[in-house]
């Protein structure tokens, strides 16, 4: 990532300045060295660490060095901290690697956590790596079904709050051969495509699969469907038309999932690469990158076996072309300095290929760690509980993003009835918690998992309030927002005349959590692993609760206090939350 300026929220980046001066005077010959700031591990005496000590030494030892080992080399890193009055105390081990251990001081920390209180959470964003970012996420495909991880989001949302401009990029699978056969069965059923609405094709997905059985199984209408594409790809009006229609109908499906899940995204699908697509590939021919090998158009790539095909044999476009242009169009007239992909692992070979070929047009810098980058964010399967396949109805289908989604709201407007809450709300209060709740739970599994290695989709583990769930950190946060409301204090009035404390351990502890938001979002942002936001939240919620069952809130003397860190961690779990997840129904 690029070097951040501003660091103002992010601890670690702060103590890293800090220990860049220290290594600037103990090493002025090293001006190359960056600074190795860590969190301590739970059994060592400070909260962060620096762990430089030891690489230096392997650098200057036998070098007529002053030093005499690590230990001599940390002690000197010590010694040349500047002050600075978010540093309470600072040691080095006299033996082995020489970590110097940094003890924040209380104090500081309590000031910082008043202080974005006041000014707000924005101002605990991490530096923005890039100006503007592009994130291709969801992208499915026309007349198919949406699968289960066409939700993530939370990447972009992590970059937007990091004060990076995102565009959400929809890459609609909107151009395939697999038109060709959906225009050729849609004018045998409806001979008056004009007339042709929605609810008379009914199901695309069935739709497709009887078009596409019937191009399995009758050679005639094989042939035609070819033709169809080459006709489509064409301009021909006709197909044309009858394309548009069958990818508005699947639009609308679409932006109904969308809707019910609060994702924004601006669609720009494959087709919408077509008119460049022959320039770009003619740059590439031009840099002398293509190949002719059996009729096609191909780009050889050291390291894999298979050359990218780029033009297929008849003339037509295939799923590299677009992705080669996209990145081309991303890149030169979108300004993307970071675009991020994310698919399935399926497709990793794709990315891989087709990044290469960008390097090699010299699109794309060699190195990961300059801009512009991309990256391809690969997930892994979602399997079943009963067989560990992958996730399928026993029909052997897809499963459907909309029936899961209406399972969880029910299950959870199930649980909302048998705890009372439908005396107590009104019909809609009670189904936009429920599906709050029940959306929430099912995007909240998804994202808590390592994204690479997959996981079992289980609707009673989402859904139970123990455990890392959705439903827990509901919880926890309703419990704090139930604190304040019965306190009737005013908050905003306590913000400014009360200074927050944090004398006992367990607040301690739990302010330093909350201090360690900033960098928590800038490691999830440049990892591209969500995860580390959800175990993040789910820490949070245990040093609340590890706080609040040895210290009262409400009428000890700390009280007041005690509120602003509530309020505090209240604020900092909803910066995580989704947006559905502020309904007033859900801080009860
Ligand atoms: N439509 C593809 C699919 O459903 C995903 C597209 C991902 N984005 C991209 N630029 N290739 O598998």
């Amino acid at each position: 990532m690029a070097a951040n300026q501003e660091c103002s929220g992010n601890l670690k980046r702060q103590l890293e300045k800090l220990f860049d001066a220290s290594l600037r005077s103990t090493v002025p010959d090293k001006p190359r060295v960056k600074p190795v700031v860590t969190t301590s591990p739970l059994d060592r005496s400070g909260d962060y660490q620096c762990n430089n000590a030891m690489g230096l030494w392997s650098m200057i030892k036998g070098k007529d060095s002053q030093f005499n080992g690590p230990p001599a080399v940390g002690e000197a890193l010590l010694n040349n901290l500047p002050t600075s009055e978010m540093v309470d105390s600072i040691s080095c081990s006299v033996t082995g690697p020489g970590f110097v251990n940094v003890v924040l001081s209380t104090k500081w920390m309590a000031k910082s956590i008043a202080n974005m209180l006041i000014d707000g959470i924005d101002t605990w964003a991490p530096a923005p790596p890039v100006k503007r970012a592009l994130v291709d996420f969801s992208s499915p495909n026309i007349a198919k079904e949406m699968h289960i991880n066409c939700h993530r989001c939370t990447l972009a949302r992590m970059l937007e709050f990091s004060k990076v401009e995102v565009l959400r990029r929809n890459h609609v699978g909107d151009w395939g051969t697999q038109f060709g056969m959906l225009i050729e069965y849609l004018f045998e059923k409806f001979p008056d495509t004009d007339s042709v609405t929605e609810t008379a094709i009914g199901d695309l997905q069935s739709f497709y699969k009887e078009s596409k059985k019937k191009f399995d199984d009758d050679p005639d209408f094989k042939e035609k469907a070819q033709k169809a594409v080459v006709r489509l790809q064409g301009g021909d009006p006709i197909y044309r038309k009858a394309w548009a229609k069958i990818c508005e109908i699947s639009r609308t499906e679409f932006s109904k999932v969308y809707q019910r899940l609060q994702v924004e995204l601006e669609e720009k699908g494959e087709s919408f690469y077509n008119p460049y697509i022959a320039n770009v590939i003619g740059e590439l021919d031009s840099k002398g990158l293509t190949e002719e090998s059996e009729g096609a158009r191909v780009i050889f790539l050291q390291g894999f076996k298979i050359p990218l095909i780029v033009v297929k044999s008849d003339g037509g476009f295939n799923y590299a072309s677009t992705d080669l242009t996209a990145l081309w169009y991303r890149l030169n007239e979108e300004k993307a300095e970071w675009i991020i992909y994310v698919t399935d692992s399926s497709q990793k070979q794709h990315f891989d290929m087709f990044f290469k070929a960008a390097r090699n047009a010299g699109w794309l810098p060699d190195s990961d760690n300059t801009h512009p980058r991309v990256d391809h964010v690969d997930f892994g399967l979602v399997v079943n509980g009963e067989d560990r396949k992958r996730f399928r109805t026993r029909a052997s289908d897809v499963v459907r993003l909309v029936d899961l989604l209406d399972e969880a709201k029910t299950r959870s407007k199930t649980a909302l009835i048998e705890r009372g809450k439908d005396k107590e709300w009104t019909p809609e209060e009670l189904d936009q918690t429920a599906e709050a709740v029940g959306y929430g739970a099912v995007k909240y599994a998804d994202l808590k998992s390592n994204r690479t290695t997959g996981y079992t989709f289980d609707f009673d583990a989402m859904l139970s309030d123990k455990g890392n769930t959705a439903v827990y950190l509901l919880y926890a946060h309703a419990r704090i927002c139930s604190i304040i409301r019965k306190s009737g204090k005013d908050i905003d009035e306590l913000k400014k005349t009360v200074e927050l404390v944090l004398d006992h351990p367990e607040e301690r502890a739990l302010g330093l959590h909350l201090l360690r938001f900033a960098e928590t979002v800038e490691e999830a942002c440049t990892t591209l692993f969500p995860n580390v936001l959800c175990l993040y939240l789910y820490s949070l919620s245990e040093r609340f609760t590890s706080f609040y069952s040895i210290h009262q809130v409400i009428g000890s003397p700390e009280e007041a206090s005690r509120l602003l860190l509530c309020e505090a961690t209240a604020i900092v779990m909803r910066k995580c939350f989704p947006p559905s997840w502020n309904h007033p129904c859900l801080q009860d």
